[in-house]
């Protein structure tokens, strides 16, 4: 039997809640495709600092390291605002992102037809929209020094190198390729000279993908662009904080941030966490949208351990429960019926039972194969 070893970083707010959602979920997973998922937990965020003193200790870190793939909730809330700003939860989640070499951030918005009336954008807009953000994760402005803040001023460096620009680029049209072999470059060119250099250098990875189409736009149209017409983009490829703005955006074309899954890669670790964050006016009320976590488990399962049949099963689960119109708070509408987190994850979980198990034994014996 396959054995698999993950490190869960619930985190903070809600982190709790909708891990344990996916954790049930990916342990039925591992009932039905016969592979064995052990865990280690440990402390991030405000949780680690009322313990730890620090957001991210080094041993966390390691233990990350020795793991096959990290599963991540989500840090922060109000009653961690008032630590020294580089002690801060998010501050620990850039360094987590930086200690693992994540460059790169996937964030897909895939439309479930059950929840067009969800969105506030209209159902001829988004019906059949699909689009993967691709967010640089590891540099840009969110890492540029010189910054700091004084009492007179504060600021912050935007730079990228020629090898960052050029990796996310290749990630970009890799998933191109097999998806609609469009990418959309977004940046501010316009204005920035960082930009300029980000868009001759996606320019140059681009001549290896003869295959793809390249667009460009400037990402205060692209921000405007995603609401308009969301059915224009497939791939969108961007640095640290646009992509941080414009995938927030996109999750309002699924109808919840709580439906926005993500992948954080590298060369040799991924972590996976939903969009979102902590939630903290829900935290603790059984309200939450479990849907995103469990959807970033579904493409652990796709990327890091190679069981696409196991990531579309939970898709496909998550496809019929929202069709059978349970939802929780976020996503609900006059005619369905509110669910919560708990109860969300036993839909999910029991629709996940009731596939052919036919399919899944054929699955089964080609991984043992
Ligand atoms: P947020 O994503 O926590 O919440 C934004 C809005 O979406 C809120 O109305 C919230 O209730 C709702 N929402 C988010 N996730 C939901 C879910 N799963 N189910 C139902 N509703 C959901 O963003 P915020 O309020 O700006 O930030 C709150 C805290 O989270 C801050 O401390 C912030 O720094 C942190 N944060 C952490 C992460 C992360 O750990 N990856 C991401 C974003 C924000
Ligand atoms: C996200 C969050 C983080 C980010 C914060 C909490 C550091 O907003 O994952 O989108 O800005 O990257
Ligand atoms: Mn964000």
């Amino acid at each position: 039997m396959k054995s698999y070893h993950l490190t869960l970083l619930p985190g903070d707010g809600i982190g709790p809640e909708i891990m344990d959602a996916a954790i049930k979920v990916l342990d039925l997973v591992g009932q039905q495709f016969n592979v064995q998922f052990d865990y280690e937990e440990a402390l991030f965020g405000g949780c680690s600092i009322d313990r730890n003193g620090v957001p991210l200790t080094d041993e966390t870190i390691e233990q990350c390291r020795k793991s096959d793939a990290v599963v991540m909730g989500a840090v922060g809330g109000p009653i961690w605002d008032t630590q020294p700003h580089e002690n801060k939860p998010e501050q620990g989640l850039l360094k987590l992102r930086a200690s693992l070499g994540l460059y790169a951030n996937l964030r897909p918005a895939t439309i479930y037809n059950a929840l067009l009336d969800a969105s506030s954008l209209k159902p001829t807009a988004i019906k059949n929209a699909d689009i993967m953000v691709v967010r640089e994760l590891t540099g840009g402005i969110y890492f540029g020094t010189p910054r700091g803040m004084d009492k007179g001023k504060g600021w912050n460096t935007l730079s990228y190198t020629k090898e960052e620009v050029e990796r996310i680029a290749r990630t970009a049209f890799d998933l191109a390729q097999k998806r609609n072999n469009h990418v959309t470059s977004v940046h501010k060119a316009n204005v920035l000279e960082s930009s300029q250099f980000w868009r001759e250098i996606v320019e140059e990875v681009h001549q290896d993908y003869s295959d793809v189409v390249l667009d460009e736009m400037y990402v205060d149209n692209a921000a405007m662009q995603l609401v308009r017409d969301p059915k224009q983009f497939d791939v969108i490829l961007t640095q640290n904080l646009f992509g941080d703005i414009l995938s927030d955006i996109s999750a309002m074309i699924t109808g919840s941030l709580g439906m926005l899954p993500s992948a954080s890669l590298g060369e040799e670790y991924a972590v996976y966490e939903p969009v979102h964050g902590t939630a903290p006016e829900i935290a603790g009320q059984n309200k939450a949208n479990p849907l995103a976590m469990i959807g970033s488990i579904a493409m652990m399962l796709d990327y890091t351990f190679g069981m696409p049949e196991a990531a579309t099963m939970i898709y496909d689960a998550i496809g019929e429960v929202l069709e059978m119109g349970s939802r929780t708070e976020d996503i609900a509408t006059p005619n369905t019926n509110v669910v919560s987190t708990t109860e969300m994850r036993n839909l999910v979980l029991e629709r996940c039972e009731g596939k052919s198990k036919t399919i899944i034994e054929m699955v089964r014996m080609s991984y043992e194969g």
